[in-house]
């Protein structure tokens, strides 16, 4: 029994052995997809499962968008990698500091020309994270009660695509208002993929300071805080609509002026009339400055 179990053994042990060095050179790797902090070092792996060759052909390219192009080549580190890597026994590339350039696929070949099988290749697709920016926020400065409202957040630089956080007077909203006994009667929602904090009814209480950080696995970033300010009334409305009456009162107030101007003179000298009409529109008519009514509009105007 335990001899029939040491020649299973044997056998099995030789022929692990054995099949590989007759097929010829194969190549394994650790990881096929690597990813990789920017600006940290980052080792992509060929290893040499099995050879005869004593010096094999050792390639390795970097495909970008289809496009290959080699990294290392005649025994040298070349193209895009030159004096930022260095090959590492048995066939491994070492970056020393990635940048996020360095995202594509790379393929390690192998030639082993006394081999029976000659050639091989792997291939391991490289994804440099990126830390994301400060983002840009945009924080409405004044608001009314009842009324929507939209902060927004944007980030463009990290890799992956980050995802958005809200902080309220240095507080982390909660993805759900629902979940907080704080924010359980606030009306916002937030998109944590596009940064959008939206109010649905803005109340009193969401007046403060809001920031928004964009975080991805390379880091996060956040923007400085802004003061959104909560009215009870429309003030700017109130105040548009008291500008737009006093524009109102004063046109009606010249075209008062005007006509009984024009009825004045009309009376008195047609032609006098007619040519200091102009004059007068410009507020200049210092020929009529005595009478009441005309330095009553030219205040207006001036
Ligand atoms: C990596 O490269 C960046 C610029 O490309 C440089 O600022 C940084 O100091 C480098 N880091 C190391 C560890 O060499
Ligand atoms: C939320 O609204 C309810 C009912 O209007 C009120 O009783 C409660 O105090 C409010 N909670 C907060 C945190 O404002």
């Amino acid at each position: 029994m335990a001899i029939a179990r040491l020649i299973a053994c044997f056998v099995l042990y030789s022929s692990i052995r054995h099949i590989p060095s007759s097929l010829g050179v194969i190549l394994r790797t650790t990881d096929k997809i690597v990813w990789a902090n920017e600006f940290e070092p980052i080792e992509l792996t060929c290893l040499i499962e099995s050879i005869s060759t004593n010096n094999p052909r050792i390639e390795w390219k970097k495909i970008k968008n289809g496009v290959p192009s080699y990294v290392y080549f005649q025994n040298r580190i070349a193209g895009d990698l030159e004096h930022r890597a260095q090959l590492r026994e048995p066939a491994n590339i070492l970056i020393f500091n990635t940048s996020r350039s360095d995202t594509a696929e790379y393929r390690c070949e192998v030639a082993a020309i006394d081999d029976q099988r000659d050639f091989d290749e792997i291939l391991i697709s490289l994804a440099v994270r990126v830390k994301p920016v400060v983002p840009r926020c945009s924080v409405p400065v004044a608001v009314t009660v009842g009324t929507t409202s939209e902060l927004r957040c944007l980030e463009n630089e990290g890799f992956p695509a980050p995802q958005y956080r809200w902080f309220h007077n240095n507080e982390e909203l909660p993805q759900d208002p629902k979940s907080s006994p704080k924010f359980v009667n606030s009306s916002y929602t937030i998109n944590p993929d596009t940064g959008g904090l939206k109010f649905r009814r803005v109340r009193k209480e969401d007046a403060g300071e809001y920031y928004c950080q964009a975080k991805n696995d390379a880091g996060h970033a956040q923007c400085p805080a802004q003061m959104m300010e909560v009215y009870d009334v429309d003030i700017l409305g109130i105040f548009l609509k008291s500008c737009a009456a006093l524009v109102v009162f004063i046109c009606v107030t010249a075209w008062i002026c005007l006509a009984y101007k024009h009825g004045c003179f009309a009376s008195k000298d047609h032609t006098e009339n007619n040519y200091k009409l102009p004059a007068q529109d410009d507020g200049v008519d210092y020929g009529d400055a005595d009478e009441g009514h005309f330095r009553h509009k030219s205040s207006f105007i001036i």
